[in-house]
């Protein structure tokens, strides 16, 4: 049922998307429509709009809390600490009764979220992980499996176990300032490195260490400009580069643009992805992208709205909770695996994420409601 809620919110949320405007803070508060909600308040403080999956986030909690009776403040912060900061304050100023944050920089909202903390405010990291100990519970895919799951495609691709190799890679990892970026790159990299350490795998770059490879605000000109340069410093002679190892999305766009402008080669490198991005999905219709490991976003808000009514209403939330919950997916309660701080574990509900590729995008993507496919081939946010 709630899946077929998530469906439904789906289909509801992409409407409302194509009515999206630019940036905006401040965004929408909605009367409470009567259920659950009674009334009460949600903060709900996204990154960005300039990268796709964020729209979908804030528009589809935005929904969830609104159909639950809830009001909502939804803003975004064009990728700026200091307005998510004042977005925050502005939530607290106005009474939120709960915080659903996913944070620019998990180490830049200190301050808010002790006021937060103050305030008595629960808070919910969403996708990125604080670091506050002020953050209740945290919602999230397992960022470090997206990163696994990565590496083995590639293993798997390549035959690295039975092939003979050596094959060249380069890596594109995400922003430092977000908490998931080293679990993805460190995945990924597990998975990976006995292949590099026995001469299967050569970054011909030498380039392996996390922030050299990392990349400010995930943005694709960025990551562009970087394989540009080692292309140009490493490639130039034809040197054929077989894999292009990227976190997510809108690096691998960056990259797929870099490989078609720059690179000598002819082979069709491997470049991996997260997300599911339209831009990418086109992508891999066209060969320019090999897979994508894809995160429903609709399944997180789900889990956050009802966590969210279970911090407000009292009730214990724990495995026997998540089992009551009956979502229809896969998510792990995990008290282990995230601190806020030194020796402070921050309970976590963690969702499972999914490779795509040409061969399945159509029964992962398509069959389930969350795009359409055109004659073309190409896939669209369902709507
Ligand atoms: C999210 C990814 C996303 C990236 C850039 C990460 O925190 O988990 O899904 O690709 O941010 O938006």
């Amino acid at each position: 049922m709630k899946k077929f809620l998530a469906l439904i919110l789906a289909l509801v949320m992409a409407l409302s998307l194509v009515a999206c405007g630019s940036e905006s803070s401040g965004g929408s508060t909605a009367e409470s429509a009567g259920g659950e909600g009674g009334g009460q308040k949600i903060g709900i403080s996204m990154p960005t709009q300039s990268l796709e999956r964020w729209n979908r986030d804030g528009s589809y909690l935005d929904e969830q809390f609104k159909s639950a009776g809830y009001e909502t403040i939804l803003t975004y912060s064009d990728n700026d600490t200091n307005r998510q900061v004042s977005d925050i304050q502005n939530m607290i100023a106005d009474g939120v009764d709960l915080l659903v944050v996913a944070a620019i920089d998990g180490e830049a909202l200190n301050t808010v979220m002790n006021e937060a903390g103050e305030a008595g405010i629960p808070v919910i990291a969403y996708d990125r992980l604080i670091m506050n100990d002020n953050v209740s519970y945290y919602v999230s895919f397992d960022n470090y499996t997206v990163g696994t799951l990565q590496g083995q495609y590639v293993v798997d691709t390549l035959d690295l176990d039975n092939a003979a190799g050596p094959f060249n890679i380069e890596f594109t990892a995400g922003d430092p300032a977000d908490n998931n970026a080293g679990y993805f790159f460190q995945g990924a990299v597990d998975v990976l490195q006995p292949y590099i350490d026995s001469g299967k795998l050569n970054v011909v770059s030498g380039q392996t260490d996390f922030d050299t490879v990392a990349t400010a605000a995930w943005d694709s000109q960025t990551a562009m400009e970087r394989a540009q340069n080692v292309l140009a410093s490493y490639y130039a002679d034809g040197t054929q580069v077989d894999v292009w190892l990227c976190s997510n999305d809108s690096t691998a766009l960056g990259v797929a643009q870099a490989i078609e402008s720059d690179y000598a080669g002819f082979n069709q490198p491997i470049i991996t992805g997260q997300d599911g991005d339209e831009a990418n999905l086109k992508n891999l219709v066209d060969g320019k992208q090999s897979m994508t490991v894809y995160k429903a976003v609709a399944n997180e808000a789900v889990v956050t709205l009802d966590l969210a009514i279970a911090i407000l209403e009292g009730t214990t939330v724990d495995e026997a909770f998540i089992e009551a919950a009956g979502w229809g997916f896969d998510c792990a309660y995990d008290t282990e695996s995230y601190a806020t701080s030194e020796g402070h574990n921050c309970p976590s509900l963690l969702l499972v994420p999914d490779v795509v590729t040409t061969d399945n995008m159509v029964e992962k993507l398509v069959d389930t409601g969350y795009y359409t496919q055109d004659a073309d081939g190409y896939l669209h946010p369902a709507n």
